[in-house]
């Protein structure tokens, strides 16, 4: 059920959940003061209740009301990035922030959405939002999605979102004093690398994971993707500016010169591929391991992987 941001401002503050457009993807939003309503967003998603979820505050003030340290360049990413698609995981007052939002951990992720839908509501509330999409499978980015998703009488505001994936989550390391890498995302690491002078590492796996959900399957449609080209290839996900000789089938995510086309349509496309019931494609995985390129090729590989 489409419905006005007004009238999702209402439903937040009553306590039910719905869905709203953000500048990265779409988020299913609940009140922070509503235990209540955050419980319902995890037998929605159907996500287990020791994945956190993310604050969305109106801005860096407000943010500050939950935290109780403020890691080196804290500062300068919230200033450069917000509001715009970066969490930064903060460690809170745990009394503020509701434990089921935390997975009962001491620190929480945070950010400051730009979207113009988010910023009205946020007026209203505080409120967490995880992507929209049924746990594991690919986040939803437009209203179709959600409907797909949660039904056609599921409360959604309609609106563009302009990213296509999801923020970039940096974590602030206590042992190495530098801020690490959780989660690849809009914001490159080259952006991130030009304001702190040195390049997040990424976590590795084996690593023990900042939060028990760090390592569940992700992003990842019915359909089997390969990431091998291989001898007869039917369908292919690759780009609109490439020939694929053999294949029936081309699921186009854009043209190799424009990632952010890429990144807007990368969702879409695997959707795609579950509701026309493909079977097996193969990824094209060409493309350059910089920039936006590399959150696209990341999230193109947990799609394909079978854990
Ligand atoms: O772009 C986005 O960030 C979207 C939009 C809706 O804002 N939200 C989003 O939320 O992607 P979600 O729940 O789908 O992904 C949040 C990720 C999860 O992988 C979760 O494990 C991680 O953030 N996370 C949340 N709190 C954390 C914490 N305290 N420590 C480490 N990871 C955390
Ligand atoms: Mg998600």
């Amino acid at each position: 059920m489409r419905i006005t941001v007004e009238e999702a401002a209402c439903r937040l503050q009553r306590g039910e959940v719905v869905a709203i457009p953000t500048e990265t993807v779409y988020g299913l939003a609940a009140n922070i003061e509503s235990e209540e309503a955050i419980q319902k967003i995890f037998s929605l998603k159907n996500r287990p209740v020791s994945n956190p979820l993310i604050v969305h505050a109106r801005d860096y003030t407000t943010v500050c009301e939950y935290i109780h340290e403020k890691p080196p360049h804290f500062e300068d990413l919230c200033t450069h990035f917000w509001p715009g698609p970066l969490s930064l995981v903060l460690p809170v007052c745990t009394k503020k922030v509701p434990e089921i939002v935390r997975a009962g951990l001491n620190t929480c992720a945070f950010r400051v959405p730009s979207h113009p839908v988010a910023q009205l509501l946020l007026e209203t509330c505080t409120f967490v939002a995880p992507s929209a999409n049924l746990s594991g499978k690919p986040s939803g980015t437009c209203v179709e999605h959600i409907e797909k998703d949660f039904g056609v009488d599921f409360p959604v505001v309609e609106g563009k979102v302009s990213c296509g994936v999801e923020s970039t989550i940096l974590a602030f390391d206590e042992s190495e004093e530098k801020w690490q890498l959780a989660r690849l995302g809009a914001i490159s690491e080259e952006d991130l690398f030009k304001l702190l002078g040195y390049r997040p590492q990424r976590r590795q796996k084996g690593e023990k994971p900042l939060c028990p959900g760090e390592y569940f399957r992700h992003y990842a449609p019915n359909t089997r993707l390969l990431l091998e080209k291989c001898p007869s290839e039917e369908c292919v996900v690759g780009f609109s500016d490439r020939y694929y000789a053999g294949a029936k089938k081309v699921f186009a995510l854009g043209a190799t010169t424009d990632p952010l086309q890429v990144a807007h349509n990368l969702y879409t496309v695997l959707r795609l591929l579950d509701e026309e019931k493909i079977d097996v494609a193969r990824v094209d995985l060409d493309i350059p391991d910089e920039g936006l390129w590399r959150t696209i090729k990341e999230r193109l590989i947990r799609a394909a992987s079978p854990t």
